[in-house]
């Protein structure tokens, strides 16, 4: 019982990390950046990489160690969907990370461009994280079962 407190503890923890951090990113980045900047960027990035790591691996403690049985998920259309945006999410986050993981090496005061695409890939990863929440009560709730 106490493990799966502090599990969802966790998962939430997670959570609020990622989604900070990515509305952190999407308030700091611009077209044109001061490299000093990309590099306070990559370090948020880094964040947000972790609490995504945080809220995968409490999500796979829920999923197979603690609470419900694990059969109770795999049969749920909801939890497919949820897992789906998640791996969408991750996969789109890459080109951000490798962006300013390329645009962080120089001098500080150099002047680096960011894509636009950049930018819009960030907003649709929030777009998409919206809807996990509720992807997660209605799954939680059998909602979508099979
Ligand atoms: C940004 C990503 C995620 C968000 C926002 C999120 C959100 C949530 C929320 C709000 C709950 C509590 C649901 C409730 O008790 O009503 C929850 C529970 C859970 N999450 Fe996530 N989650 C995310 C990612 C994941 C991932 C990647 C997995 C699996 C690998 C996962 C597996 C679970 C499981 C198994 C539960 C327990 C549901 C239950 O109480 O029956 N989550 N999640």
């Amino acid at each position: 019982m106490i493990t799966e407190v502090i599990t969802r503890y966790f998962h939430f923890i997670g959570i609020f990390c990622l989604f900070s951090s990515l509305v952190v990113e999407h308030l700091l980045i611009q077209t044109e950046m001061k490299r000093s900047e990309v590099k306070r960027l990559a370090v948020v990035d880094s964040i947000y990489g972790i609490s995504a790591l945080v809220v995968l691996i409490t999500g796979l403690l829920l999923w197979f160690v603690v609470g419900k049985s694990s059969e109770f998920y795999l049969g749920n259309a909801v939890f497919h969907v949820k897992l789906t945006i998640f791996i969408i999410v991750a996969l789109i986050s890459v080109y951000p990370t490798l962006t300013l993981a390329k645009a962080r090496r120089g001098e500080n005061d150099d002047s680096v461009s960011i894509s636009k695409a950049v930018i819009m890939v960030i907003r649709f990863e929030l777009l998409l994280l919206i809807f996990m929440p509720l992807l997660a009560s209605l799954m939680a709730k059998g909602i979508g079962s099979f």
